[in-house]
């Protein structure tokens, strides 16, 4: 046997986390990675973690370590990972991605792989590219949890607007749900609505044509809202339009009026229609500054859902969801 031979293969080591396993890594890409019953399970371990006091949350993810690597801006999402991770007793391990390696060429693969070797479990990914899981999924050593690619999906924003309108409305089967603004260039909206569906909810969809998915299919919004249980509404995602001419969300003073809700056009909905938005909200453009805290916006309760869920996310990931 040639030993000089042998030697140059390195053996499998153990990494930061312990010995390599054979267990394939769970990961959340989008809303169609979850089975009805996960779902169900998902939803009432972030109603159950809502009741607890933060001083006694169960330390579920103790030994975890949670790298959090935004490509594009964020508030909501990457915040509210890091707290549940926080406080489900994981390490957070917040990635800066503009003083890291990445500038000398190191490539996202190599970055995630030597977080794993670091002892990183799980990393929670935002990027501007809708293709950006598709290579790393196959080969990633730590598992991937989508908070927002591109314009393809926005998973765990999906769940906790469902959660938020499940909180209010009970069933979402036979339920209308308005989505209003920016779709075609929205992550947001494609997971809301492939989740709002399956969930049996009506979805409509209002916007200025060019920004549809389907531009022959504009309902004007005055209409749609008249039916709605809730309306979402998103904000015009300039950063998304570069190279498409002009655009589409005209001035912000006339949105407003031609295609924003406005209080009139809200009047014209039913007692307790509800007012959704996932933020960052751009007052008196996509609605009005009056709704965002109107007694039925639940937009700062979908930010803290959002905590709750990405704890229930979380903890599906590491295999300890009840
Ligand atoms: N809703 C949402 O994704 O907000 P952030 O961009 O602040 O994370």
């Amino acid at each position: 046997m040639n030993m000089s031979r042998l030697a140059m293969i390195p053996p499998e080591e153990p990494t930061a986390n312990g010995p390599p396993s054979a267990t394939p890594l769970t990961h959340l890409l989008d809303v169609d990675d979850l089975a009805d019953d996960e779902l169900e399970r998902l939803f009432a371990r972030a109603a159950a973690l809502r009741t607890i006091g933060r001083g006694a949350l169960p330390q579920t993810l103790h030994g975890h370590t949670v790298a959090t690597l935004f490509f594009e801006s964020s508030t909501r999402t990457r915040l509210s990972f890091e707290l549940a991770a926080q406080r489900l007793g994981a390490l957070p391990l917040l990635f800066d991605v503009g003083r890291s390696s990445l500038d000398k060429s190191e490539t996202l693969y190599d970055t995630l792989q030597n977080l794993a070797a670091m002892g990183a479990t799980m990393a929670v990914v935002r990027h501007r590219s809708n293709a950006v899981f598709t290579e790393l999924v196959q080969r990633s050593k730590l598992s991937l949890i989508n908070a927002g690619n591109g314009t393809e999906a926005h998973p765990t924003q999906a769940l906790l607007d469902a959660f938020t309108l499940r909180r209010h409305l009970g069933t979402l089967a036979g339920r209308t749900v308005v989505i209003t603004g920016d779709i075609r260039h929205s992550r947001v909206a494609r997971s809301n609505i492939r989740l709002l569906r399956r969930l049996g909810a009506r979805v409509l969809l209002c916007g200025p044509a060019q920004l549809l998915l389907d531009p022959s299919a504009a309902l004007p919004l005055a209409e749609a809202v008249a039916q709605a249980d809730a309306v979402m509404c998103l904000r015009i995602q300039h950063e998304r339009h570069e190279g498409e001419g002009a655009r589409a969300g005209e001035s912000a003073d006339s949105y407003l009026e031609t295609y924003g809700l406005t209080e009139a056009r809200f009047a014209g909905a039913r007692p307790g229609c509800l007012i959704l938005h996932p933020g960052p909200v751009n007052r008196d453009i996509e609605l009005a500054s009056s709704l965002v805290e109107h007694p039925q916006s639940l937009i700062l309760e979908q930010v803290t859902n959002g905590v709750f869920m990405r704890m229930a996310v979380m903890e599906w990931i590491a295999g300890v969801l009840p």
